[in-house]
């Protein structure tokens, strides 16, 4: 028998919504300044959809151009998976939308939620199916458009956050040089209060009382939050080089979560990875939740500072806790 099918990167894509929120828009909105922002987390403005743009619409144009690099076009799609916790509606999942919109039907889309770690899990499970031979196309999303569960009167989380989507197209390949060749998924849920949304499941419904009282909104332990995040991305680094058999030498580069500059700098520093080697744009976009790593990943290529032949490492790590890694060879 011969060895299973790898996951390889076909196509990549991303979006964004065009307007831009600065830290000195925040400046105007209320008790901050760009000094701070900029000092405590490299964030230097986000990007916020406007009318008429959703999850779905920031997800297409993402899915459209990581299609198009791949030569493919959607009806070719044997699966569709969307990292979200910001869905364009309760009910049905954002990626039926997305089938709907892409203009395919049949194929099986659903949505997988696990914070800013979603990108790496929903990597994690289209990888499987092709590994198992079971599908050989399968795209999958990651985006966010935290700016819907914000609260903008909470100067301790509203300044990191931000809109976002990036996608892949992993296809079936023999190719041993190629694909996604290691990936590590964890969950801590004694730690579901670091970052959670009181109001609006079923423990607490919606009531006027709970959108007087904010509660639809992120509620973060930031500091909390801060250490975890250090912890576990050095933690990631250090398995995900363990596993693969890699030294830094040899990974051409690291794609984190973009959660805080001093997060990422201070994991980069332990491993003796150059800041040369960690792909940055928290400066431009905040932290996008499963937006985050996918968006990197696609600009990162866009840039030219990865392409064919690349080793590449993703970390993330989020609300629930949740924390995930892994290493692909483009
Ligand atoms: O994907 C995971 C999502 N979550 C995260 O990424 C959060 C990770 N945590 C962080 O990035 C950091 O904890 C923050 C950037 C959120 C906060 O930075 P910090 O260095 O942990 O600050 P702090 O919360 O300990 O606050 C320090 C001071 C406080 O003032 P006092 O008590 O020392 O007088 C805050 O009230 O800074 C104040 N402060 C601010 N000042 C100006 C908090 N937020 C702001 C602000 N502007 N936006």
């Amino acid at each position: 028998m011969g060895n299973s099918p790898r996951a390889a990167i076909a196509g990549l894509g991303s979006a964004v919504p065009e307007k831009v929120l600065s830290n000195a828009d925040l400046e105007q909105m209320l008790d901050t300044n760009d000094e701070w922002i900029t000092q405590r987390t490299g964030i230097k403005e986000r990007r916020i959809v406007s009318d008429g743009q959703s999850t779905v619409t920031l997800a297409v144009e993402a899915a459209t151009e990581a299609l198009n690099q791949a030569g493919m076009s959607a009806d070719e799609l044997d699966l569709i998976i969307c990292a979200t916790i910001t869905p364009e509606m309760p009910l049905p999942t954002t990626a039926c939308v997305i089938q709907s919109e892409l203009g395919v039907k049949g194929i099986p889309a659903f949505d997988v939620a696990a914070a800013c770690s979603g990108y790496i899990y929903a990597l994690t499970v289209g990888s499987q199916f092709i590994n198992t031979g079971t599908y050989k196309r399968v795209l999958v999303i990651g985006v966010d458009i935290l700016s819907s569960i914000t609260d903008y009167e909470d100067r301790g989380s509203c300044i990191l956050f931000g809109d976002g989507a990036g996608a892949a197209v992993l296809t079936a390949s023999d190719d041993d040089e190629k694909g996604v060749i290691h990936t590590v998924l964890h969950a801590e849920g004694s730690g579901w209060d670091y970052i959670h949304i009181p109001a609006g499941g079923t423990r607490v419904r919606g009531t006027a009382e709970t959108i007087a009282n904010r509660d639809h909104f992120i509620k973060m332990r930031g500091r909390d939050v801060y250490k975890f995040a250090v912890e576990k991305m050095q933690w990631l680094l250090g398995d995900c080089l363990e596993k693969c058999n890699l030294s830094p030498d040899d990974v051409d580069m690291v794609i984190p979560h973009q959660v805080n500059l001093r997060v990422i700098s201070s994991a980069a520093k332990k491993f003796n990875f150059p800041m040369d080697k960690v792909f940055v744009n928290i400066d431009k976009y905040g932290n996008t939740s499963a937006g985050s790593v996918p968006l990197a990943m696609s600009e990162a290529w866009r840039q030219g500072c990865i392409g064919p032949g690349s080793t590449i490492i993703l970390v993330a790590f989020g609300a629930g806790l949740t924390w995930a890694g892994a290493v692909i060879k483009l």
